[in-house]
């Protein structure tokens, strides 16, 4: 069944553990779209490096412009979270993520705050999670497979920094929506990890 209505699938967790990879995965799936909202406040992170100023760069966000290698690194990483922190910033995205949440088709939405604040409707809220050594594993095995020169306890570190500041902010700050399902990716494979999250958006399909 591939009703035309809007569908959305939330899924939130703390920083690398596995949200992009399952995101793309329900979404090729089902024929939904995808929105990386991370992407999103590592714009504004990227914006602050290069001196401008966080909340008029939010507003000014064109996400067809993104370059993904840039975004990517461990530097806009830490100034995405920063920027995170700040209503002004958080206010001036929402628009754009619940309109891609309530399109027509379905939508996929990865992120902190999906489930709890843009998109509290959302038919299915997963929050996936892992140990802080296995994220970081996996992390670092992305980031050196792509070249970048980082080490492990690096990356660990920045998780548990990034982690702390999202947790800890006033703004939207990471956490379960109270009817989300936890998925905790600590000893599964990203294979298993997909099968289960298919499964949840399949049961969910079918309940209609
Ligand atoms: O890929 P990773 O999980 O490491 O991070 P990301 O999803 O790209 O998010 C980068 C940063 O953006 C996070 O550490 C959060 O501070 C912020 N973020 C947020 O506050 N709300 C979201 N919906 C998505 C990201």
């Amino acid at each position: 069944m591939s009703g035309t209505g809007p569908f959305t699938v939330a899924i939130d967790g703390p920083a690398a553990a596995g949200k992009g990879t399952i995101s793309r995965a329900v979404a090729a799936e089902f024929g939904f779209a995808h929105l990386d909202t991370g992407l999103l406040y590592r714009a504004v992170g990227a914006a602050t490096l290069a001196g401008e100023e966080a909340v008029a760069a939010a507003r000014a966000l064109d996400p067809a412009g993104f370059d993904e290698a840039l975004l990517r690194t461990g530097p806009v990483a830490q100034a995405a979270s920063r920027v995170a922190a700040m209503p002004e910033v958080r206010a001036a995205l929402v628009d754009f993520q619940r309109a891609f949440a309530r399109r027509h088709g379905g939508a996929v939405l990865d992120g902190r705050d999906i489930g709890t604040v843009i998109c509290p409707e959302a038919e299915v809220k997963l929050f996936v999670t892992a140990s802080d050594e296995v994220r970081a594993r996996r992390r670092f095995l992305e980031l050196s497979g792509k070249g970048h020169d980082v080490t492990e306890a690096g990356v660990l570190e920045d998780l548990r920094a990034r982690d702390a500041r999202d947790a800890g902010r006033d703004a939207a700050p990471l956490r379960p929506a109270d009817d989300a399902v936890t998925l905790d990716t600590t000893r599964m494979d990203i294979g298993s990890a997909v099968a289960e999250a298919v499964a949840r958006v399949a049961a969910r399909r079918r309940a209609g």
